[in-house]
């Protein structure tokens, strides 16, 4: 725990060097930081009146593994007071009215990224997500969660609380955690909660493709627009905070030169960057999936489109990977009803790596950088927090120890971030995925993707720091001995002679 704390507590915003740049070329004020999430994190899933989440009953009726324990994050959180002194909450709070949990605790807040600047000394400027799609499974059973169009008004009275609670501590909001990713998952897929879906090849007892995953779209988009009218109205100035909405970003390339893939990829950012980032910026749709899609995909009214523009302060963007795209021609006669997928009319390759494990992805910085200038010059160059970056690998705690390929992750990545800023990108802050090893919720305990080793046969969880933290930690510290490649392989010798741990 102490060297958790004092990786934090040794923490300066501004650093950077190396070849490619130094700790002067990021903007002042530009924030790094790591990142966890509370279902992830947290376990003590049933204590202290916290309801099931849709992620419980879902991993449950599965006999998949889950977060019922995890890191233990929720009693361990008390060893790590000082970063986590946030207001409590109120009893009588409408959360309990939401049924959202453990309002006595901090830890009702789904997601903390972390990040520590200078102007915070010694302490952490939390950056929150609202929501991590971990909401109560009784707005599931009562009204269908996000189908609903009621979720607009429940999502921003849960949200007005915490600006009213939290405000004066947290001045980043994301009011909700990659929207495409869980509804395309959740919805097109089947594979998160909350399990809909009618594509074929899929097994969910219920749902509908077609339809499903433009209404939860459009919902979630009406929420998040409906949750920052109050806050630039009631708390923004006072607070002197910001609020925007993230997504999953991938980097595409085509597999082939043909025309074709190359109109694909366009097709390709329109479904999932278009979709959730022009209503933000234009009040609509793109185009090409107005098209597309059809009388399937909802339409704003003026006043939605309205107050749906301009409704975030910046983007929050998820980017892990680059895939490479075919285009496909729609042949609904053979796909059956469309779907998100056959919509878009494109085949994706994941470039995942087996180099060192089977579990890394490819180091491809290129799409960090072409997803950032993409925003920047198709969207207005809006300020951009990138909410996560990061790399699994195979969950080992002895080869964890030594995740040289974590460190040539970030540190390629991070480079990227620089090229694409010193071209203009008003990118202002990176956050690692993860903060530690937690519940992945896709891949369980199979991947890891934290600065810290957690020990999940041990009773107490005990969290190591890998190399990535040390490496992480020195070049935060501004010390550029750490960047080159010579310093990665003297820094993972020195580590392996040390007693870390
Ligand atoms: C759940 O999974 C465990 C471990 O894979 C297995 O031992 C157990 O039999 C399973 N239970 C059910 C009800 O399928
Ligand atoms: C689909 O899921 C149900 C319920 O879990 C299971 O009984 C059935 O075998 C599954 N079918 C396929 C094709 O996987
Ligand atoms: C999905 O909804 C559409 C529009 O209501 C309908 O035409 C289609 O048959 C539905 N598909 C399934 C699998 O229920
Ligand atoms: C840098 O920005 C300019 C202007 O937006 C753009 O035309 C150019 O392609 C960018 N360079 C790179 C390497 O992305
Ligand atoms: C993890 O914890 C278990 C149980 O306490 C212990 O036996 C094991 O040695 C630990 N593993 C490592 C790599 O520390
Ligand atoms: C940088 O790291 C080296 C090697 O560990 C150390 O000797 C030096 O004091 C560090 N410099 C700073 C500014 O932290
Ligand atoms: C490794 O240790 C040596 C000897 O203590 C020291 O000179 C060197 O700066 C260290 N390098 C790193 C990257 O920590």
């Amino acid at each position: 725990m102490e060297l958790i704390l004092s990786l934090f507590t040794t923490f300066l915003f501004l650093a950077l060097s190396g070849r490619c740049s130094d700790k002067n070329d990021f903007p002042e004020g530009f924030t790094f930081g790591s990142a966890t999430s509370a279902y992830q994190w947290e376990g003590a899933f049933d204590e202290d009146g916290r309801k099931p989440s849709v992620w419980d009953t879902f991993l449950h009726s599965r006999n998949r593994s889950n977060g019922d324990i995890t890191c233990d994050g929720y009693h361990k959180y008390k060893m790590c007071r000082s970063w986590w002194k946030l207001a409590e909450m109120p009893s009588d709070s409408p959360f309990l009215r939401l049924g959202l949990y453990r309002v006595r605790k901090v830890l009702l807040i789904p997601r903390v990224y972390s990040s520590i600047r200078t102007s915070f000394k010694n302490s952490i400027e939390p950056h929150v997500t609202l929501f991590h799609y971990d909401h109560p499974q009784y707005l599931e059973d009562d009204y269908g969660g996000s189908i609903n169009r009621r979720i607009i008004q429940d999502f921003t009275a849960y949200a007005d609380v915490c600006f009213r609670e939290f405000g004066h501590h947290v001045k980043f909001w994301t009011t909700i955690n990659e929207a495409n990713i869980f509804t395309i998952g959740g919805y097109n897929d089947g594979i998160t909660p909350p399990g809909r879906c009618s594509s074929p090849g899929r097994n969910c007892s219920s749902g509908n493709s077609s339809t499903e995953p433009y209404i939860v779209g459009h919902n979630l988009r009406l929420a998040h627009a409906s949750a920052s009218r109050p806050y630039k109205q009631k708390y923004k100035d006072m607070q002197g905070g910001s609020i925007g909405l993230s997504l999953f970003a991938l980097g595409f390339t085509p597999s082939t030169s043909s025309k074709d893939d190359d109109i694909a990829i366009q097709r390709a950012k329109d479904f999932y960057s278009g979709w959730m980032l022009e209503p933000l910026i234009f009040g609509d749709y793109p185009d090409e999936m107005k098209r597309i899609v059809g009388s399937r995909l909802p339409v704003f009214s003026k006043e939605e489109s309205e107050q749906v523009k301009g409704s975030s302060d910046f983007v929050g963007i998820i980017h892990y990977l680059a895939a490479s795209v075919t285009n496909i021609k729609i042949r609904p006669s053979i796909s059956g009803n469309p779907n998100f997928y056959s919509d878009m009319g494109v085949s994706m390759t994941w470039t995942v790596l087996g180099k060192f494990s089977a579990f890394e992805y490819d180091v491809a910085p290129w799409a960090m950088e072409s997803v950032l200038e993409y925003i920047k010059q198709s969207y207005g160059n809006p300020p951009i927090y990138i909410l996560e970056n990061g790399t699994p690998m195979k969950q080992d705690l002895q080869l964890q120890q030594k995740d040289t390929p974590r460190v040539e992750y970030l540190h390629a990545y991070i480079g990227a971030v620089l090229k694409a800023v010193r071209n203009g990108s008003d990118t202002r802050g990176y956050f690692v995925w993860s903060f530690m090893d937690l519940y992945e919720l896709v891949k369980g305990y199979e991947f890891s993707f934290g600065l810290y080793s957690v020990n999940f046969s041990d009773p107490h969880r005990k969290r190591s720091p890998k190399l990535s933290a040390h490496w992480y930690s020195a070049f935060l510290k501004g010390n550029n001995t750490f960047l080159g490649s010579q310093g990665i392989t003297q820094l993972q010798s020195n580590f392996s002679s040390s007693s870390f741990s």
